[in-house]
């Protein structure tokens, strides 16, 4: 008898071995991981709210959550909040449930569970903190889009966020890239998990809340489209006004200001008559205004044919058109914009041209945990002060009034800094 094949058979009989063990195991790991998946998302006041959700597969789960502050000495009371529970938009096996907290002391830990049957992964009880009511010294949010072509790039990148911890997440679309596809349910509970498992701050351990804008994956068919052709996207977000563009004004601070460029609203119309409207209201009232959307207006790696120029794309002009000058007329204090799979940073803009003295920086272009796609060269599109075909977030710190953009890869790494 030769050595080689009995070396061979053995390997083979330890690997049929291990697995058939192991199977059970990982099952059971994979089901514990998966539900219930925990989120938090605001649909008013962040000092004095918090929307809990989660996603099981027990439609017969309670729609409650026990909360207390976390200082309050143990033994003390707890709250319970009443929510509501629906499908996942169309799938009969996923369960969404929403329980909104109100009248919470601002600047405050809270620790909550959830009333379903599963332990929420990582413990029974998860944290949060709710935001302050005036702009501390040092405020922080990170911010990007175009997040899961696999689940490793998304993991890492979460990770970086967890790192940096930030108050919150402004997600600028492309979450799951499951195009609302029934076939792609599965997607959401990867990116759901991702989430859970890594968005948690190092400082304090808190789930780190999430505002959303709509990409064009989250629509089957992409642009020009209605709510009803994402509607996993609006069942799992409980937006305010029921609606893809949204304002969330955080005390008397910084508001943000979430559009949908053309993926189920259209950019003029309706949408631009609100975003006036908003925008004035806020003028000279709140010191730090963003505005975030997926579709660039000044992009980096989608340019019509026999250009380099992304902004000469149809969609871009018309957002150039409705939406810029607005920007410009109230002072927006910056842009985020995503979905080219690139980071950038333009000059200062206003009124469609370089203007160093009063324009507006539109960081971006969307590439949390994508692959990326390449980005003109150094000085060959007129309004890109720097480009790169790197995965980024962009860390947003305003410090002592003045906000700083750090571009950072997973690894830690800075791409771009800018004040
Ligand atoms: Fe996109």
């Amino acid at each position: 008898m030769s050595v080689k094949p009995f070396k061979f058979g053995r390997r083979i009989f330890l690997l049929i071995t291990s697995f058939l063990l192991m199977a059970p195991y990982r099952a059971l790991s994979r089901f514990l991981a998966r539900r219930p998946l925990v989120y938090l998302t605001w649909r008013q006041d962040p000092t004095s709210t918090m929307v809990v959700n989660w996603m099981d597969n027990d439609s017969r789960s309670p729609d409650y959550v026990m909360y207390r502050q976390l200082d309050l000495p143990r033994g003390s009371s707890w709250t319970l909040a009443r929510g509501f529970k629906h499908n996942f938009a169309d799938d009969k096996k996923r369960i969404i449930h929403h329980v909104e907290l109100r009248g919470l002391n601002s600047d405050t830990e809270y620790i909550f569970t959830i009333g379903s049957k599963g332990t929420a992964r990582g413990g029974s009880y998860l944290k949060f903190r709710t935001l302050p009511k005036s702009i501390p010294s040092d405020f922080r949010f990170v911010t990007g889009g175009d997040m899961m072509h696999d689940r490793k790039k998304v993991d890492a990148m979460n990770q970086r966020a967890a790192e940096l911890n930030p108050w919150f997440a402004l997600l600028g679309g492309d979450l799951a890239y499951a195009n609302a596809d029934k076939k792609n349910v599965s997607n959401w509970e990867d990116w759901l998990e991702s989430w859970m498992l890594n968005c948690v701050r190092k400082s304090d351990g808190g789930l780190i809340p999430m505002v959303v804008a709509i990409g064009n994956h989250e629509v089957a068919g992409g642009t020009g489209k209605t709510p009803k052709d994402a509607k996993y996207f609006y069942s799992l977000f409980p937006m305010p006004d029921k609606r893809s563009f949204y304002a969330l004004d955080i005390g008397n601070y910084l508001s943000l200001i979430l559009l949908d460029s053309d993926l189920t609203e259209r950019i003029d119309g309706e949408q631009a008559i609100w975003l006036e409207k908003s925008l004035s209201k806020r003028f000279g009232k709140m010191p730090f205004v963003f505005a975030c959307y997926h579709k660039p207006a000044y992009g980096t790696a989608k340019p019509p044919s026999g250009t380099k120029d992304s902004s000469k794309d149809p969609l871009a002009q018309k957002i150039i058109k409705h939406w810029c000058p607005l920007f410009d007329r109230y002072n927006v204090t910056a842009v985020f914009e995503n979905d080219h799979h690139t980071y950038k940073r333009t000059h200062p803009l206003r009124g469609n041209r370089i203007d160093r003295d009063r324009g507006i920086v539109y960081l971006g272009d969307g590439c949390w945990g994508v692959d990326t796609r390449d980005v003109p060269k150094p000085g060959e599109v007129w309004y890109l002060a720097k480009a790169e075909s790197k995965r980024h977030l962009i860390c947003v710190t305003i410090r002592n009034g003045k906000p700083d953009y750090v571009a950072y890869e997973a690894d830690g790494k800075v791409i771009d800094r800018h004040s």
